[in-house]
């Protein structure tokens, strides 16, 4: 006790002596030094040996946020590694608990109403976003009829007309843009494939008028709501911050847009009419209620962005991936010659079902490149994870990472090279599992908007399972096809430098992309 008085004494001597702000800054140390001993001697002394392992991490709060952040597959595959399929980080100050592979996949994905919840974690960000009453701000019984109206636009007799609408908009959209230009070029391809994509979904989905104002204003107000979904907006999404007070007027400002349209409409009412706005404005709640004009606004900007975001980075990677690998370019450019013939006539819906290895390069490029690399859920009630004697406590957050097993070796051999080959038959590299080739034989169930496939013991999910799972996934896939097949009838891409090297992803926003710029070398196939 003398001893310590005896430091103590002239420590705090010293101390006293300090200006203010020397004062607050040795506090501050002492502070941090004090919290990470208390949180390294929590995580070694007191693990609770009923819950999954948790991340080693020097820090409170931050915990595993950084090298998460920073590369979240990694992350995964490190971990997993040291912790096996199921373990615990530390994010932003919540315990997280991640389960991977094919049975964590299903755990999460497929877990029950009264276990896990999508909306108690996404409103924060959709809600401003969308706008209320619809997806995650209202309860799950009303998004499954939601998804249900949506998924009435969504057919293939729909799908018949949106072909030839998204071939028009991608070669018009190659003859005016400035970039391409004469015969060949460089350009930065993510930029270009996200005008694409919104120029061909809001078309598609939403009718001539609303693209027509894509090219004016609300290109800029779709930017404004993107800002929205930020990671930083998890925690500060009510802050009156300069990107979400944008974020707001753009949302009452789109809304109002879909709103007045939907009254002009009403106004001279249509018969045949195909688009999405038109079925949700027929469709009415199991109660009787019909679809609120104010719902049918955000249901519109919701579909559009949901679309958005992952098919704008899903065809930036393929364009990417082509120009790494131009035998694949001239492969695909022979499909379309052997199946429709050398004139190469005007695309039809039917003719996607005739070009597998298009069809391929989606499902490969969505492999190594799913856009949502982690699903997230909040838990209702302990939940017991099958096979482990581990139980989850409802502080934590449960998370979906399907991306895990879509690149394991224990499914997909030599699972890091992108091989569309793969997929098609006789491929020395095809997954090794008959169940992730063939989700048609997955047990399917109805969640209220159609029947699904489950997904149960699928190492392959790129569009999710279970209540929560993509609605847009037939639609992406018109789309992209649609895309694909167009541009390499104009073009051959290939790498600036010829390599075979493909750029890194950007992590930094809630959806992985392409780290930009990502330049590739374009040359038009027939003289401009
Ligand atoms: C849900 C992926 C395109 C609309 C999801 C989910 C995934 C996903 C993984 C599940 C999220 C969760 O469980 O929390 C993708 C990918 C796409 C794509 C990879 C393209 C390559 C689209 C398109 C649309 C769309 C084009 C609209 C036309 C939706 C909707 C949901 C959803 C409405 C439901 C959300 C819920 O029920 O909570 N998507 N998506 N998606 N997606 Fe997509």
């Amino acid at each position: 006790m003398g001893a310590i008085q005896d430091l103590l004494g002239p420590l705090s001597q010293q101390y006293s002596q300090l200006g203010l702000g020397s004062q607050i800054g040795v506090g501050f140390a002492a502070f941090l030094v004090v919290s990470v001993i208390l949180n390294v001697l929590n995580q070694t002394l007191f693990k609770n040996s009923n819950e999954p392992p948790v991340v080693f991490h020097w820090f409170p709060v931050i915990g595993s946020t950084v090298t998460y952040g920073m590369d979240p597959p990694r992350f995964f595959k490190e971990n997993r590694e040291k912790y096996g399929d199921v373990f615990t980080f530390v994010l932003l100050g919540r315990k997280t608990t991640v389960c991977l592979g094919p049975a964590g996949n299903d755990f999460v994905l497929n877990g029950k109403i009264r276990d896990v919840n999508a909306e108690e974690i996404y409103t924060v960000l959709t809600t401003p976003v969308f706008g209320r009453d619809v997806v995650y701000d209202c309860p799950n019984a009303k998004l499954m009829e939601q998804k249900k109206f949506m998924k009435i636009a969504l057919t293939t007799e729909a799908f018949r007309q949106y072909v030839p609408i998204i071939s028009d908009e991608v070669t018009s959209y190659f003859k005016r843009t400035a970039d391409f230009k004469g015969q060949s070029g460089e350009v930065s391809i993510p930029p270009k494939m996200a005008e694409i994509t919104i120029f061909t979904a809001s078309h598609a989905l939403q009718g001539k008028a609303i693209r027509e104002q894509f090219d004016e204003s609300l290109a800029a107000l779709y930017h404004d709501l993107d800002m929205g979904f930020s990671p930083i907006n998890f925690t500060f999404h009510w802050a009156p911050l300069p990107w979400n007070n944008r974020r707001d007027h753009a949302q009452r400002t789109v809304a109002k847009l879909y709103m007045d349209t939907i009254k002009r409409r009403r106004a001279n009412p249509e018969i045949d009419a195909q688009d999405m706005m038109f079925h949700l404005m027929n469709s009415t709640y199991k109660n009787g209620v019909q679809v609120p004009d104010h719902e049918i606004a955000h249901m519109m900007i919701a579909l559009l962005m949901a679309g958005q975001h992952s098919s704008s980075s899903t065809s930036s990677w393929i364009m990417l991936l082509l120009a790494s690998r131009p035998d694949i370019m001239e492969d695909l450019y022979q499909e379309q010659i052997n199946a429709l013939g050398p004139d190469l006539p005007p695309l039809q819906y039917e003719d996607l079902a005739k070009l597998p290895l298009h069809g391929a390069i989606i499902k490969e490029t969505l492999r190594l490149h799913a856009p949502i690399h982690s699903i997230m859920r909040a838990v209702k009630q302990p939940l017991h994870v099958p096979g482990t004697k581990f139980v989850i406590p409802t502080n934590h957050v449960l998370m979906s990472a399907p991306g895990v097993s879509a690149s394991d070796p224990v499914f997909f051999p030599k699972p890091d090279l992108w091989d569309p080959h793969r997929w098609l038959p006789d491929s020395p590299n095809a997954p090794t599992l008959a169940r992730a080739q063939d989700e048609e034989e997955e047990e399917k169930i109805d969640y209220g908007y159609g029947l699904v496939s489950k997904g149960a013991a699928s190492p392959y999910l790129p569009f999710g399972a279970g209540r929560h799972r993509c609605i847009g996934e037939q639609f992406a896939n018109v789309q992209l096809q649609t895309i694909v097949a167009e541009v390499v009838r104009l073009f051959k891409f290939r790498n600036v430098d010829g390599s075979n090297k493909v750029i890194g992803t950007d992590y930094a926003s809630l959806f992985s992309r392409p780290l930009e710029p990502a330049v590739i070398h374009w040359e038009r196939r027939e003289k401009a």
